[in-house]
């Protein structure tokens, strides 16, 4: 067996920059030939140069469903097979409650949670009809665990995923289709970046961890490469928290 096919092929979504580029790379690294989907066509490029392993890009738009079953569809049409799909494609909405408009809730509902709702059922339901196991990640947020202000459709789409993981854990499970997710606390990636542009802003993110420092991109990726493989085979059902200790206070 190659170094490429040891762990069979993954797709990973959202898989541009910041937190979706580092787990196709550490995916990549662990020995799985990598699917990377986003709809940003140059943040693929760079992705698919940074990767020491071949990697395939798939440009699409999962607000869709053309683009969801695109995403799917391209990954077993070049290998055949997708043994893990991680979810990590989102769409963060900075913005007060009152001022949410419902184009803003359908934009976030439809990435965050549609999208990774359908890519699973597709993922499933195809190795659940040849009779193989699979691994699902799904990556959460520390807001959908905890209340913040101005952050409440994102939040609630990632409290609703975090629940979606459990529920589709317990229905596949006699299927050998395990479902996990990673709940990462603030990460600076060149969007968290943007968002927290203002030090007074970055610092009292950054005093809300107990351990007093961000968690990087290569540190959820750990996460997701943990629950995709082997050493996870009795982990279903369950959320990673990667946050320095922020929710436990
Ligand atoms: N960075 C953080 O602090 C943080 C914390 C907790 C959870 N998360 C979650 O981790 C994931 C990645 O975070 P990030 O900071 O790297 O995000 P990001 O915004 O930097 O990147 C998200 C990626 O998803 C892609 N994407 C968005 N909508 C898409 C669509 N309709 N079709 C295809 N691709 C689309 C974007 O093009 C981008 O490449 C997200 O789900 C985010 O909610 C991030």
């Amino acid at each position: 067996m190659s170094a490429e096919d040891a762990h069979g092929c993954a797709l990973v979504t959202g898989a541009a920059t910041g937190i979706g580029r580092a787990i196709a790379l550490a995916l990549g690294d662990a020995g799985y030939t990598v699917v990377a989907a986003d709809r940003d066509r140059e943040g693929l490029t760079e992705t698919v140069a940074a990767a020491v392993t071949p990697m395939h890009p798939v440009t699409l738009d999962l607000a869709s469903e053309t683009g969801i079953m695109a995403a799917f569809d391209s990954a077993v049409g070049q290998f055949g097979e997708v043994t893990c799909l991680v979810n990590n494609a989102g769409i963060a909405l900075p913005k007060p409650a009152t001022e949410v408009t419902w184009e803003d809730w359908d934009a976030v509902m439809a990435v965050n949670l549609k999208a990774a709702f359908f890519l699973s059922q597709r993922f499933a339901a195809r190795r659940m009809g040849k009779g193989l196991p699979g691994a699902v990640i799904n990556i959460g947020s520390t807001h959908g665990i905890v209340g913040v202000s101005d952050r409440s459709v994102y939040g609630i789409s990632k409290a609703a995923i975090l629940h979606m993981t459990r529920m589709l854990a317990i229905e596949w499970a006699g299927a050998g289709i395990r479902v996990n997710a990673v709940a990462p606390g603030t990460v600076m990636t060149p969007s968290r970046e943007a968002i927290l542009e203002d030090p007074d802003a970055r610092a009292r993110a950054l005093d809300r961890i107990p351990s007093g420092r961000f968690p990087t991109p290569e540190e959820v990726a750990a996460a997701v490469v943990y629950l995709a493989g082997p050493s996870a085979r009795s982990v279903t059902g369950h959320v990673l928290v990667v946050d320095g200790g922020t929710t436990v206070c």
